[in-house]
């Protein structure tokens, strides 16, 4: 890109980007938002040397949410997609070897999880979450089924998109960040309210994944691109550290 900012740049941070703690909107965040000044602690050599991952640690079938609970012969019902890209820093360089975990709700909208008892069905052969490491070129790949939307308890009547939750782990314990992605096209990415805590479109924009027809596989899946960007301009949003790395 020719108006890239050149190496070595620093970034100073935008807080502006990020939704302030309070947000009415979304009830829970009245409760949850910090009543005092934030205390800074420095980190502990535990926190930045450990843990380190290799592709070792990864079975077979992580990466596969249509096939990694379903029983012998099944796969997991709803669309099934494929989710790819890249994680890079501030300067789009990629970041290989990023634990980069992921869960989700089925094709109905639900959880396995006992405290989620919305009335759409577990499926039998689905189990929500997986993980892989970024390869060389900082890149990942999953399959899975699109996420239904479902109900929560906000307003009245509120519905989250359909979504991914991620968890993006560096080279220690202080280096995890935790976002979530939403589906190009979705209507209900306009009236989130957590979405909308988000001040900004552009800084919303960087959680929605783009249908990508050029790595769906003909008749098999549909594909979705998302990268994520650590830090800098382009920075996603992570919901736990929302200054980035
Ligand atoms: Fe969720």
């Amino acid at each position: 890109m020719t108006n890239s900012p050149p190496p070595g740049t620093f970034f100073q941070r935008d807080f502006t980007w990020h939704p302030p703690a309070l947000t009415p909107g979304y009830k829970t965040s009245v409760t949850r938002a910090p009543q005092r000044a934030r205390i800074a602690y420095d980190n502990t050599v535990t926190e930045l040397t450990g843990p380190t991952f290799g592709h070792n640690i990864i079975g077979e079938l992580d990466n596969d949410l249509t096939l990694n609970y379903a029983r012998p012969g099944h796969s997991a019902q709803g669309p099934r997609i494929i989710v790819h890209g890249h994680v890079l820093d501030e300067e789009a360089r990629p970041v290989p070897n990023v634990l980069v975990e992921f869960w989700q709700a089925n094709a109905g909208g639900r959880y396995r999880h006992k405290k989620d008892s919305y009335l759409a069905p577990l499926d039998p052969d689905f189990g929500g979450c997986g993980r892989t490491v970024t390869d060389a070129e900082g890149r990942y790949h999953f399959r899975t089924i699109l996420p239904g939307p479902y109900p929560w308890p906000n307003g009245v009547n509120d519905w989250r998109p359909a979504h991914i939750h991620f968890s993006l782990f560096g080279h220690g314990f202080a280096q995890r960040l935790i976002t979530q992605m939403y589906f190009e096209g979705d209507p209900h990415i306009d009236i989130c309210p957590i979405l909308q805590t988000i001040p900004s479109k552009a800084a919303i924009d960087t959680l929605v994944a783009r249908l990508d027809m050029n790595h769906t596989v003909p008749m098999d899946a549909r594909a979705y691109r998302m990268d994520f960007v650590l830090r800098g301009q382009r920075q996603t949003l992570f919901e736990n550290k929302m200054e980035g790395m």
